[in-house]
């Protein structure tokens, strides 16, 4: 293997390791890794040259020439004569009617979590009221939108849509698991709901991530939970245990159906990402998004099953994917009671086969264009990565397998133009889009002053820009950009702009106020970009 143990586990900190990486893939100051049959297949027709934009500290979105947006929906739009849209959007999933013609259909958007401060007027405080905690548990979850593009290509919600509703912290969700979880086959909410998926059959999937920031976590040996210091007060009024948290969510977008996916695992889940083997069956790989955690992959024993099969653990030092099956292996029957339990406790589980720490797995995409699974590890702070990497995963025999071939893909810092890679998304044409997440207490301080502000990025992949990071769009004061999505024409890229003016002192003193401006309160919201050079990258 090229990498050290290092490279692949926590340490791709230092500038000279970032070098060095790049010096390996051949690439210069610009490097990433293109496959050679990609350049080989590259028409003898360039596409024009994308002209990106340069780092930006405006509280504004801005966009390189040939973009245009337009905003969706804002945190607390009416959605329906019943419902208002969540708080923190996150990860989209647009479901059209017809695929061929991808005008009308159902959009999935994540709510993660919330600003008590901007839900109501002492939202700070940590004497709230029954009321008042239940008004911010229906802030997170997710929002199923029925939306239509008319004539002139502008994207509208359609809000007298009966399909139109939202899943927050108060809907019941059962497990879709054999066992009792923690008492109960029944959860109360979905929270912290970040990424997601897509499944082969229409459905999608919303992963809980940090959920240890609602309902905190509980203590392995003395079983006490423990909550985090700046946690929202809800378990004064509600008694709901960490166990019934941390799952992956499927989402039937039609009926509105959940049910919380057990063989998956429980961790801060950033995303599941669903690829269907020839047989049916289907592969799901997940990341825990957290210093020194790791990346799974399930896979199905059924055809379209996501309770039957196996979970793995990637050991990125071996290439090995390690089984979580407790009947194989003896020292899960040494330190557990049943697959359940490893199940519940993955984190302590995955260590224990030999998973490997990495850099804050997030977001998982599989590039259409070399089959590569790719993962974004965003940083590791605590042991010196400050701008992260993406990471290259290239299965073996299949995705169904047991060895895969570990390197970097591209690494975050300043030759490459982008710091904390969060999530991807590929458009119709195999180029990569992804966002940055550098967070908002970090951001025009060193060493992250250069970048400013978050950004979307795109890598094209044929054309004299091949291989190189160009940045699109720069998000408002605070705010990431997250949940980049595209429509099936490719024609329109569903894009979240989360947390603007999170480092607000006050409402009062605001350090935001998109979109709307003047002193209003800033307001998280889904874009809708179009234009000519969205379509020009996409015109091989
Ligand atoms: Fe919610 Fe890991 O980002
Ligand atoms: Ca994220
Ligand atoms: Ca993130």
């Amino acid at each position: 293997m090229v990498f050290s143990n290092g490279c692949l586990g926590n340490k791709i900190s230092s500038p000279m390791n970032r070098r060095s990486f790049l010096q390996f893939l051949g690439q210069g100051a610009l490097g990433l890794a293109i496959h050679p049959t990609l350049l080989a297949a590259a028409s003898t027709i360039d596409p024009p040259l994308v002209r990106g934009i340069a780092p930006c500290a405006e509280d504004d979105l801005r966009l390189a020439a040939g973009f245009s947006y337009d905003i969706l929906i804002r945190w607390n739009d009416s959605i329906s004569d019943r419902h208002r849209f969540g708080f923190n959007n996150d990860f989209t999933a647009f479901l059209p009617d017809d695929p061929l013609h991808p005008n009308r259909g159902t959009l999935w958007v994540n709510h993660e979590y919330l600003d008590a401060r901007f839900v109501s007027p002492n939202g700070a405080s940590t004497n709230k009221s029954i009321q008042q905690v239940r008004r911010e548990m229906y802030q997170v979850g997710g929002s199923i939108l029925r939306i239509e593009k008319d004539e002139a290509g502008n994207w509208q919600v359609d809000s007298e849509a009966p399909q139109n509703r939202r899943l927050h912290a108060l809907t019941e969700i059962p497990f879709a698991w054999p066992e009792p979880i923690y008492g109960s086959e029944v959860a109360i909410g979905t929270l912290a709901n970040c990424s997601g998926g897509i499944t082969p059959w229409g459905t999608i999937l919303t992963c809980e991530e940090n959920y240890d920031m609602f309902w905190g976590e509980r203590h392995p040996e003395t079983g006490e939970v423990k909550y985090k210091k700046k946690n929202l007060g809800w378990q004064d009024h509600y008694d709901h245990p960490p166990e019934h948290y941390g799952w992956v969510v499927e989402v039937n977008l039609q009926t509105g159906e959940a049910r919380k996916l057990v063989a998956l695992g429980r961790c801060a889940h950033e995303c599941a990402t669903v690829h269907e083997l020839a047989d049916g069956r289907v592969v799901v790989y997940t990341g825990d998004d957290a210093n020194d955690e790791c990346l799974y992959k399930f896979v199905s024993s059924k055809p379209g099953s996501l309770i039957e099969g196996t979970l793995y653990v990637a050991n990125t030092i071996a290439g090995l994917w390690e089984s979580l099956d407790y009947e194989t292996q003896a020292v899960l029957q040494e330190n557990f009671r049943d697959q359940t339990d490893v199940l519940i406790h993955l984190r302590r589980a995955s260590k224990l086969v030999g998973g490997t720490p990495l850099d804050r797995p997030e977001d998982i995409e599989i590039d259409p264009l070399t089959g590569a699974v790719l993962v974004s590890l965003t940083n590791n702070k605590p042991k010196g990565n400050h701008h992260g990497a993406i990471l290259k995963i290239e299965e073996s025999e299949s995705y169904a397998g047991l060895t895969f071939r570990p390197s970097m893909f591209l690494a975050g810092g300043e030759e490459t133009g982008f710091s904390c890679p969060d999530n991807m998304a590929f458009d119709g044409a195999g180029n990569l889009w992804f966002t940055s997440d550098i967070s908002g207490r970090a951001m025009h301080k060193a060493p992250y002053t250069v970048f400013k502000n978050n950004g979307l990025f795109v890598v094209p992949r044929r054309g004299p820009q091949a291989g190189q990071v160009i940045q699109i769009a720069s998000a408002p004061n605070d705010a990431e950009f997250t949940g980049p999505s595209f429509a099936p024409d490719g024609k329109t890229l569903f894009l979240s702009v989360q947390h603007p003016g999170e480092t607000s002192t006050s409402i009062k003193e605001l350090s935001s106020n998109w979109p709307e401006g003047g002193s209003s309160l800033p307001r998280s919201a889904v874009v809708t970009i179009r234009g000519e050079g969205l379509e020009a990258l996409q015109a091989l």
